[in-house]
């Protein structure tokens, strides 16, 4: 039987290149790669060899004979790709029963010109930072020093990822492995701005390339935001992964009903992580502090609250169905879907969402303590006086009102970057001002300046989509030291 791709795929694309038939897609090099909710096996092509399963940094490729009960759908979903990309020329150019026998590998070549002993800092050790070191140290000239302000490396891939996604954080092992080379050193508790300025850190190495991520969250613009009871999304995985800056943000959890304003991947963590069995959660290494007020939680029901219709929803189908097949209790009210049907929807990643919320809604009513997905509600206040007692929605595109009741509101309607001292700032998108990873000022590359990840592109994608994402900043940096651009510094 062939290969299944589970929901853990973080998109490194890692599998792509181990496959010898070149039998998973989107590739990097193919337009569908930078928008796709995860990476597919064509059963048609797979020879079932395995090699993909080596690749995958975090366990999510499954011989097909083995598929747990909770991940049998991704059968269907990994199947179901290649259907519909036949028809799709416009993100599938070249049909699959057209394409290269092998996905097309760039070779690393040594780099020529520039100093003997090339010296990059890195600013973070997430998975841009480790990906991006990675790259860098296939150039033997090339020594890396990593500079990361928390006692703990990697970013968001221990401190966001949720405790229960433990496939998911084993891509901390890939990074250990990274983490291990003879030509790279990570000093933690070093804060850039803080423990060594920037300029410092410019005039010590020959390129400086800043991965340190987006901090903090998008603020939530209705009146009420700053009510006690309103915590951003942000805090809760900070506080419940044991983020050191999120010791103190324990939620209150006396209360029944809470509600997550936003549906993307985030708020389906926060609300997961709400509803678990506490003794599951046990297992995992969340922290104790955040266990111990789970087990003591009064809370019945997390509602989580898209402005947008089903068909437009945030979370991704792999997540949908990890929530649907796996160990949460979830509802949805038949007309919270709007009437919306499978059949009107021309995505098949949509239309396999749309169904499996249908499918969902005609479930009996879950025990409690469940999630309750709504849609097409816009928060327009939180209500209540000296806390938080619920939020007025509109149904999105009406004047229709309605309010939820509930103790606690979670904003989880993004992360976002913050300026860093000395740098151009882009404050639309929250990020540094860059050109394909070159920090720019104006229109003037800012020499030895290069940045990656979540506040290169601003907070969105996968683990894995770091990779492709370092790949192109390295490329750039090592093209400017051919190129001589970076004899100013160092
Ligand atoms: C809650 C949450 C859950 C997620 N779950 C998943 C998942 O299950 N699967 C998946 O594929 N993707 C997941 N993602 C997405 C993934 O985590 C991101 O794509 C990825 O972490 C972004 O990497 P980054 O390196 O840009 O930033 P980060 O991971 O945020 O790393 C930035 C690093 O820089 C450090 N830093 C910042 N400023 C400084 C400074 N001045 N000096 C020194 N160090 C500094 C930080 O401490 C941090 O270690 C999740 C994201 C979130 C928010
Ligand atoms: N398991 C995983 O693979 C995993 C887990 C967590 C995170 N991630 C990734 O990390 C990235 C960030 O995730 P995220 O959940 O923080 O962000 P996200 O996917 O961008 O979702 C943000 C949500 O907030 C809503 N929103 C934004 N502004 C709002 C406002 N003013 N009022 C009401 N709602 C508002 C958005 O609605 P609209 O859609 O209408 O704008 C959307 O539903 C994503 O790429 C995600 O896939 C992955």
């Amino acid at each position: 039987m062939p290969h299944v791709i589970t929901q853990a795929c973080c998109g490194d694309a890692s599998c792509v290149y181990a496959c010898p038939v070149n039998c998973i897609h989107p590739t990097p090099d193919e337009p569908g790669f930078g928008i796709s909710e995860m990476l597919y096996i064509d059963p048609e092509t797979c020879v079932d060899c395995g090699a993909c399963v080596s690749a995958c940094p975090v366990g999510a490729i499954v011989p097909g004979h083995r598929l747990p009960e909770a991940a049998e759908r991704f059968a269907d979903v990994n199947a179901a790709h290649y259907g519909h990309a036949q028809d799709d020329v416009a993100r599938f150019p070249v049909a699959h029963d057209k394409r290269l026998p092998l996905a097309p590998i760039a070779k690393p070549r040594a780099v020529r010109g520039g100093p003997d002993v090339l010296d990059i800092a890195i600013v973070g050790s997430g998975p841009s930072a480790m990906y991006a070191a990675d790259e860098l140290l296939k150039q033997p000239r090339v020594r890396v020093t990593v500079y990361e302000r928390l006692d703990a490396p990697f970013g968001l891939s221990r401190f966001g990822v949720a405790p229960d996604h433990t496939s998911t954080r084993s891509v901390m092992n890939l990074f250990d492995d990274v983490a291990r080379h003879e030509n790279i050193t990570i000093l933690l508790n070093t804060e850039v701005g803080r423990d060594i300025s920037l300029d410092d850190l410019r005039s010590r190495h020959h390129a400086v390339l800043w991965a340190g991520g987006a901090p903090t969250d998008k603020p939530l613009p209705i009146p009420g935001a700053g009510l006690p009871g309103v915590q951003s999304a942000t805090s809760l995985v900070g506080w419940y992964n044991g983020h050191p800056d999120f010791a103190d943000a324990g939620p209150d959890l006396s209360c029944e009903r809470v509600v997550v304003i936003g549906n993307g991947n985030v708020a389906l963590d926060v609300a997961r992580i709400l509803t678990a069995d506490v003794d599951e959660l046990a297992k995992t290494d969340i922290s104790r502090d955040a266990l111990a007020a789970l087990r003591a939680s009064a809370v019945r029901e997390v509602v989580v609250a898209g402005r947008r219709g089903p068909a437009h929803a945030a979370f991704t189908l792999p997540e949908l169905i990890g929530l649907a097949d796996g160990h949460a209790r979830v509802q949805v009210r038949p007309e919270d879907l709007g009437g919306i049907s499978a059949d009107d929807v021309d995505d098949s990643t949509v239309a396999a969402k749309v169904a499996l919320l249908q499918e969902i809604s005609q479930r009996p009513v879950p025990a409690e303590p469940f999630i309750r997905l709504t849609f097409g509600r816009t928060p327009v206040e939180v209500v209540g006086d000296q806390q938080a007692a619920g939020v007025r929605f509109v149904r999105t595109g009406t004047d229709v009102e309605e309010t939820i009741d509930a103790g606690l509101v979670l904003p989880a309607i993004g992360y976002r970057g913050v300026p860093v001292a000395g740098l151009p700032f882009d404050e639309a998108t929250g990020t540094i001002a860059n050109v394909a990873g070159r920090v720019m000022d104006g229109d003037t590359p800012v020499p030895g300046m290069y940045v990656t990840g979540w506040i290169k592109r601003g907070p969105s994608g996968f683990i894995g989509t770091n990779k492709t994402d370092s790949g192109e900043t390295v490329a750039n940096l090592l093209a400017d030291v051919e190129a001589g651009a970076l004899s100013t510094v160092g």
